[in-house]
């Protein structure tokens, strides 16, 4: 009797541990919450429509058809991503669709997602990938076409296409409707204001020009 009962708590116990681990962002508390981006007021979220008011157009978007323009950014890669402005009825679903697109020997840098994790997927090209765990090994892998890995949410990771003559595609998918963004190296020497220089000294083992040439190298 007593045996049994505690192991119905320890898989009790375990139970609540998997569900909580796996959680996302809040779960909707209706069908859906189409985000009214016009409301002037902060939510974690955004406010909803009247849910009778919801029409398929409202779940659909053409964000993701076209690449971006991987020339606005210094290491030739470009990234699109719905959010609730340009598909609103993401809002509440934990949801974030990306597309990724290299140049020849582009690179999406290392960067982080505070508050998601995220599978991608290589859909053109020879896409190196990895990350870097909290002891500071590193997973890698070679992508061909309908090849995916996943990047564990928060750690700091790359893409980095390959190919010296040909573009790469890549789609992800991540788990938060606002999964957030830093990349490592401008939030280091691009911040602003400026990071201290003696930080970047310090935290880099390296002397004020090297501090003023990788400022003026990232522009
Ligand atoms: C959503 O992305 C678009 C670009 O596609 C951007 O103009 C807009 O500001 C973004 N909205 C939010 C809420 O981040
Ligand atoms: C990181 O990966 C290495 C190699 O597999 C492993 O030894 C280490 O325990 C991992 N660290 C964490 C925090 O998972």
């Amino acid at each position: 009797m007593k045996k049994t009962s505690y192991s119905l708590l320890r898989s009790l116990v375990t139970l609540a541990l998997l569900l909580g681990s796996t959680k996302a962002d809040p779960h909707p508390l209706q069908d859906y919450c189409i985000a009214d981006a016009s409301q002037p007021f902060y939510l974690n979220g955004a406010p909803c429509i009247n849910p009778s008011l919801a029409s398929s157009s409202h779940f659909t978007t053409s964000v993701l058809s076209k690449p971006g323009n991987t020339k606005a950014t210094l290491f030739g890669f470009s990234v699109k991503l719905t959010n609730v402005t340009n598909l609103p009825g993401l809002n509440t679903m934990g949801l974030t669709m990306a597309r990724v697109d290299l140049d020849p020997n582009g690179l999406v840098p290392l960067h982080s997602h505070p508050r998601a994790s995220e599978v991608t997927i290589c859909m053109k090209g020879n896409l190196l990938v990895g990350f870097v765990n909290t002891s500071n090994y590193v997973f890698t892998q070679l992508l061909r076409p309908g090849e995916s890995f996943v990047f564990p949410k928060g750690l700091v990771h790359f893409l980095y296409n390959m190919e010296s003559m040909d573009s790469a595609v890549a789609v992800s998918g991540l788990s938060s409707q606002n999964p957030g963004t830093q990349v490592a190296a401008l939030a280091a020497f691009t911040s602003k204001p400026p990071l201290p220089d003696e930080v970047l000294k310090k935290s880099f083992q390296i002397s004020n020009q090297d501090v003023a040439r990788i400022r003026r190298n990232l522009g």
